[in-house]
């Protein structure tokens, strides 16, 4: 790597030692000052690549600094040295701008590596690769700053064992981003273990996450390992937290207190060693305040609050996205995007976020099955393909489905069996197709859905198995 001009920041004579050291190994030329200012006037007399500063100094502290750089050099990369255990002040400084941070103590090889990651153009192309091939090859794509942000940010505090609280619409990418911390974190090679708070009752949530013991209640027929000790070692991710009750948010709590389990019926805690993912598409501060989640667990869990902006809010990422999607489900054979359409997807409103704008590229894809793309084949007023598939399976939606499809599609569909068979589509996607919507509208209950479906949950298990390995299931 080039050498470096690197201002130092730093009132600690044996922390100045240590940066000095560490950054002359690496070739770097360094210049050191005891404070924000001092550091404000060499910024004015001399010329830098690179800017490390502590945080707390005399005189201006190194968020002053920081707010000054991003004014007056926005070119000028900033690592922000936080005192060991401060995570949260990493994580300010990094949501104001800083590229990145490192925390005291560290080694000359973790700061050559911060150093590295900030300014090195191959490692940082590197990462960019990483970014792009996204969480278990499932790709994050964005080019939006606030985005962007967000996954620096997780890049970032994946190395520590921070329990991170991900908030945002449904839709915007939560598990995607719990996923990428997972994988960015040394914790890599260890289980991920989700589980949807939302999709259990809490007497039954409460086993799924502790276990219990054989007899522990009627039909405890068997002992039950929880997911936080399959976890052990690894990373939980609890979906929909909100939706967990009081009684079990006390519980939980403790856990998270004492990092012991108890299973349910069991006599003795026992210790597990897990990091700690949150998510929810509602405001837990609005909840505290409303009495409907505990204030204490909402401190333990929002140690790094982590926000994804609605797809509205991120407008380039509409096209970016559509023309992903349509890669993924059409290959090379992908139409361009008209400008028109284009347009008017930028537009909508998107209230379901990504995982709407997917579903409608599908969509599309199905419908318009080789011809140019139309804005309708997008966006079906009121109707996504679930609704359509879901409500067609019950005798409602066909009517929606014949006349905002094509035209050309009408009135041959008069039958429950016929509904996904639209020219263009391969056996592959309606069996895709119809397993992944039944499965929704069963809420996932994969013995519901094999029921509806005809066939038996063991091929349902193989099929959503291959889905999964191409990425249409996760
Ligand atoms: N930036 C992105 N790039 C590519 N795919 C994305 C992106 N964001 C979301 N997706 C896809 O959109 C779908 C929804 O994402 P995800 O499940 O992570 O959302 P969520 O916020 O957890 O939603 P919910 O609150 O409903 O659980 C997934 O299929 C995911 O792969
Ligand atoms: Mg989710």
């Amino acid at each position: 790597m080039a050498e470096l001009q690197v201002l130092v920041a730093d009132d600690d004579p044996q922390m100045q030692l240590a940066l000095k050291a560490g950054l002359s190994r690496g070739g770097h030329t360094v210049t050191i000052v005891p404070d924000g200012l001092a550091a404000v006037e060499a910024l004015r007399e001399g010329q830098f690549d690179l800017l490390i500063t502590d945080q707390r100094m005399p005189k201006m502290t190194g968020l002053e600094l920081l707010a000054t750089v991003q004014e007056e050099y926005s070119h000028l990369p900033v690592i922000m040295i936080t005192a060991h255990g401060t995570i949260n002040q990493a994580v300010d400084a990094m949501q104001r701008g800083a590229a990145d941070f490192i925390s005291k103590p560290f080694t000359n090889e973790e700061l050559q590596r911060v150093v590295d990651r900030v300014v090195a153009p191959e490692v940082a192309a590197h990462r960019e690769f990483k970014r792009e091939s996204g969480a278990m090859g499932r790709p994050i794509v964005t080019h939006d700053p606030l985005m962007k942000r967000v996954l620096e940010v997780s890049e970032s505090v994946a190395r520590s064992d921070a329990t991170v609280l991900v908030q945002g619409e449904s839709g915007t990418g939560k598990e995607l981003i719990a996923r990428l911390i997972h994988d960015a974190s040394p914790r890599v090679h260890q289980p991920f273990v989700a589980v949807n708070c939302a999709a259990l009752p809490d007497t039954l949530l409460e086993s799924e996450l502790f276990g219990h013991e054989k007899g522990a209640f009627t039909g405890a027929q068997t002992r039950k390992i929880g997911k936080f000790e399959l976890a052990h070692g690894g990373t939980i991710l609890l979906d929909e937290i909100s939706e967990m009750e009081l009684a079990l948010q006390a519980k939980l709590l403790r856990v998270l207190q004492e990092r012991e389990v108890d299973r349910v019926g069991g006599k003795s805690p026992i210790s597990v060693d897990v990091r700690v993912v949150a998510t929810t598409n509602r405001n837990l501060e609005d909840m505290v305040k409303q009495g409907k989640f505990r204030a204490d667990l909402y401190y333990r869990l929002n140690v790094i609050p982590l926000t994804l902006p609605p797809l509205r809010q991120r407008q380039g990422d509409v096209i970016l996205l559509t023309n992903f999607f349509l890669k993924k489900f059409l290959g090379n054979d992908a139409p361009v995007l008209p400008s028109d359409v284009a347009k008017a997807l930028s537009e909508h409103s998107w209230p379901g976020n990504v995982r709407e704008l997917q579903n409608a590229v599908e969509r599309a894809a199905i419908l318009s099955s080789g011809r140019e793309l139309h804005e309708k084949d997008f966006l079906l007023a009121g109707s996504s393909l679930s609704t359509m598939l879901g409500g067609s399976l019950s005798g409602e939606g066909l009517s929606s489905f014949s006349h905002t499809a094509d035209g050309e599609e009408e009135s041959s569909l008069d039958g429950e069996e016929n509904l996904q068979i639209t020219p263009g589509m391969t056996v592959q996607q309606v069996e895709r197709t119809l397993i992944l919507e039944t499965l929704k509208s069963t809420s996932e209950n994969r013995t519901q859905a094999a029921k509806t479906l005809g066939i038996s949950i063991r091929t349902l298990r193989n099929k959503l198995n291959e889905y999964r390995e191409q990425g249409y299931f996760s």
